[in-house]
């Protein structure tokens, strides 16, 4: 049996991660997908739990996929968890650099690989801070994402700084 770790930080979930979880799910046994801080990309628009919340709903379909929220090493979930890899999407030649070197470190540090998928190039343009970003002044992000995402995109925008 083979469990992977997809980590990220989902803010929101969007359809290239969709599309990346449902090819874990049908590679390997179990997927956890792994809602962990960004370092460099400070607070962020929905807070963990409503992160977790957004994906166990989208994801409600697929039994070997679950979700937990995590606040450290990426590394260290893992090892929690028990994965035997971590997995990573790459949506363009600009992901890897950074990717690769993410994945050297995590593999010194704890000898655990990473397995890269590649995202369809028609979603490789997606990005949660632009999703973010034209939701929050007023655009349409329903193509980007999935439907409970939209909605409560929608509402947390509204509620605060339009
Ligand atoms: O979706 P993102 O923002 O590209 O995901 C990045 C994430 C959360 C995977 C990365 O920031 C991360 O690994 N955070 C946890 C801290 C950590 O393990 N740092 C060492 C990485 S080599």
């Amino acid at each position: 049996m083979t469990r992977v770790l997809y980590p990220g930080s989902f803010d929101p979930v969007h359809n290239g991660h969709v599309e990346l979880i449902e090819t874990a799910a049908r590679l390997f046994d179990e997927v956890v997908v792994g809602t962990l801080m960004n370092p460099s990309k400070g607070g962020g628009l929905f807070t963990l739990e409503e992160r977790m919340e957004l994906i166990d709903e989208c994801f409600a379909h697929l039994a070997n996929v679950s979700t937990m929220m995590f606040d450290g090493l990426v590394v260290t979930l893992a090892q929690q968890v028990g994965a035997d890899f971590i997995v990573k999407g790459l949506r363009a030649v600009s992901d890897f650099e950074a990717e690769l070197q993410m994945a050297q470190t995590n593999l010194v540090i704890s000898g655990m690989h990473t397995i890269f998928l590649p995202t369809a190039s028609r979603r490789s343009f997606l990005a949660s801070r632009l999703i973010r970003e034209v939701s929050r002044l007023g655009g349409d992000v329903s193509e980007m994402v999935p439907e409970p995402v939209s909605r409560r995109l929608a509402a947390k925008v509204g509620s605060s700084d339009r």
